[in-house]
């Protein structure tokens, strides 16, 4: 299996970017995701060479100046496990290095994930409404 990295969604299409969002009761359409993809400030992704599917995905918003924020990280259930979150991370802190802060909101078994980058538990508050997870309004 060879996996390659592109750090743009310009020549995606809403059907490479299929089974993600594994668990969520009101996912994003295929075209919804690649929507969030085209509107966020960076985005990292890593594609099946055999197939052209995407199998992995990072994004960012960003002021660009000091702060970003990590919203979604996914590799499909069939590619995990192989190093490929790992590089998504490398290469999207590598992209954000300049800046003073990069936050993340994780479920607490994912701790242990993103403190191998660094990270640092702090406390968070977080606004949802469950209505709007698929983001179709
Ligand atoms: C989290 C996720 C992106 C990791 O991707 P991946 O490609 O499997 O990651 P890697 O293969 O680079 O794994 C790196 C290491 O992290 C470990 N790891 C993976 N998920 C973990 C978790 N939930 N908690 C702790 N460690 C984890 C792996 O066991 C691996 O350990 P190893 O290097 O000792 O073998 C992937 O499991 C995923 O998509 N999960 C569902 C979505 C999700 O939870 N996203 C994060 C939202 S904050």
């Amino acid at each position: 299996m060879s996996i390659f990295y592109i750090d743009s969604v310009a020549a995606v299409k809403p059907a490479q970017l299929a089974g993600f969002f594994v668990g969520w009761p009101n996912p994003p359409s295929a075209a919804t995701h690649l929507k969030i993809l085209q509107n966020s400030d960076e985005v990292i992704l890593a594609l099946d060479s055999s197939t052209g599917q995407v199998v992995g995905f990072m994004n960012a918003l960003s002021d660009g100046v000091l702060m970003a924020y990590l919203p979604l990280l996914e590799v499909l259930p069939e590619y995990q496990d192989r190093g490929i979150g790992t590089e998504l991370i490398r290469r999207m802190l590598s992209r954000l290095e300049k800046l003073y802060a990069v936050d993340v909101v994780c479920d607490e078994d994912l701790v242990g994930f993103y403190e191998r980058f660094n990270f640092k538990s702090g406390r968070g508050m977080m606004l949802r409404d469950y209505h709007n997870q698929s983001g179709k309004k």
